[in-house]
């Protein structure tokens, strides 16, 4: 079995199948220094820590992750707080930085036999509709190599080879462009809010999520092309600090900037989630906007879905998890790129305005929509529902 990509997905399904006793390799474009290191997403539904923790993968962050429950809207009509853990499904999110997830997952497959080839890149997989794929790579030290499997599992997220080898006509692509881009900082700072803080401007969206007790994620919305670099850390926190209103509600807490990059947000689903041989999980299956934290929860989903399947066909001859794997997880993808959907609705104003720049009508629906949310019981049992469920 040859596994592209050593991201959530990539690994989580290496481990599930090397203790069932499935051989497989794991082949990745990074170093492993860099991979472990990389500042990502943070926010596990409780779901996804149960299947972490139902394959002895939850050690790490059962013993540092944070559990947290609750977040604060700050808009143009006041502020509210919904604590999540107590309504909806009564779940809470574990806050635990991807990276560390990342470091745990790779020690223990390493552990339990499993392989990984840093510093390797999957060019292409040939023949996957055949019984013999392969995958063309370029080894670390330059030269063009082979690897050949009974199957190949894309987890190589977006830009990854797994999709770039997909025929034309072979999966069909659904794709939006939410019109919307966010400078995402990682501040080497304490959170400021003992909460995730969503702030909705009339100057664009802020966002403030906690990582660990020194490091806070912040978001700004950006115009789209604006280069990472472009504002001063002055500039970044006096916009942080106007949009999340901290003269009525408290200063955020600054430190030095450590990371910064503009994401647009942008969602797509490929259907169906295997070509022949191909299977494709994580975001390489699905890129979802990092507005309601998704992504590494639904490459945790899939990895697991997978990896059974795989195991029935490889270990018992029984195909039959294979065939319906697509089917099965499409309906939560969906469902989640709905949710995130929403999430953008809330949190922007409209993304294409009237020829005057604004948009009167949808602006009054996002402010209604909010207040529904502040005030409808049923509404928050849904959005707690939805923000911590996969
Ligand atoms: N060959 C080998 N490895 C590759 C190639 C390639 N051609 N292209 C990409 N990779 C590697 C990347 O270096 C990365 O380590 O594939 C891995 C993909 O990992 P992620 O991007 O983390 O994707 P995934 O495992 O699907 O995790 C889903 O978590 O934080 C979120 O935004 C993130 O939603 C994403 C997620």
């Amino acid at each position: 079995m040859v596994v592209l990509g050593a991201g959530p997905a990539g690994l989580t399904l290496g481990n599930l199948l090397q203790r069932s006793g499935i051989d497989c390799v794991v082949l990745e474009r990074a170093e492993r220094a860099h991979l472990v290191t990389r500042a990502r997403a943070g926010f596990l539904a409780a779901h996804t820590v149960r299947i972490l923790e139902r394959h002895g993968l939850a050690e790490g962050l059962l013993r540092y992750g944070q559990a947290h429950s609750a977040c604060e809207f700050r808009t143009e009509d006041g502020r509210f707080r919904l604590e999540y853990g107590g309504l909806g499904l009564g779940e809470r999110h574990t806050v635990y930085p991807q990276q560390l997830l990342v470091g745990d997952l790779l020690t223990r497959f390493l552990a339990v036999g499993g392989r990984v080839e840093f510093g390797t890149e999957a060019v292409a997989v040939l023949d996957a509709d055949t019984g013999r794929p392969s995958v063309a790579v370029r080894e670390a030290d330059g030269r063009p190599g082979r690897w050949q499997a009974r199957y190949v599992a894309g987890c190589d997220g977006r830009h990854g080879a797994a999709r770039r080898s997909l025929p034309a006509g072979a999966v069909r692509r659904y794709d939006c462009d939410h019109g919307v881009s966010w400078l995402g900082l990682l501040a080497e700072a304490p959170p400021s809010l003992d909460a995730v803080g969503y702030a909705v401007h009339e100057r664009g969206f802020a966002g403030h999520m906690a990582r660990t007790s020194e490091i806070t994620r912040y978001y700004v919305q950006c115009e789209r092309g604006t280069p990472a670099d472009a504002w001063s850390e002055e500039r970044i926190w006096e916009e942080l600090e106007l949009r999340m209103r901290a003269k009525e509600y408290g200063p955020l807490r600054r430190g030095p900037f450590v990371q910064r990059s503009v994401v647009d947000l942008e969602s797509d689903v490929l259907e169906p989630l295997r070509h022949g041989a191909l299977f494709l999980a994580g975001d390489a299956a699905a890129l979802i906007s990092p507005s309601a934290a998704k992504g590494a929860n639904l490459a945790v989903l899939e990895a697991e879905m997978l990896a059974r399947a795989l195991t029935d066909d490889l270990l018992h001859g029984d195909p039959t998890g294979l065939d319906t794997y697509s089917a099965r997880c499409l309906p939560y993808i969906w469902r989640a790129q709905e949710f995130s959907h929403w999430m953008i609705g809330l949190l922007h104003r409209p993304a294409r305005p009237g020829a005057d720049g604004s948009s009167p009508f949808h602006d009054a629906l996002r402010r209604s929509r909010l207040a529904s949310l502040r005030t409808s019981r049923s509404r928050q049992d849904w959005f707690a529902e939805h923000y911590v469920g996969v």
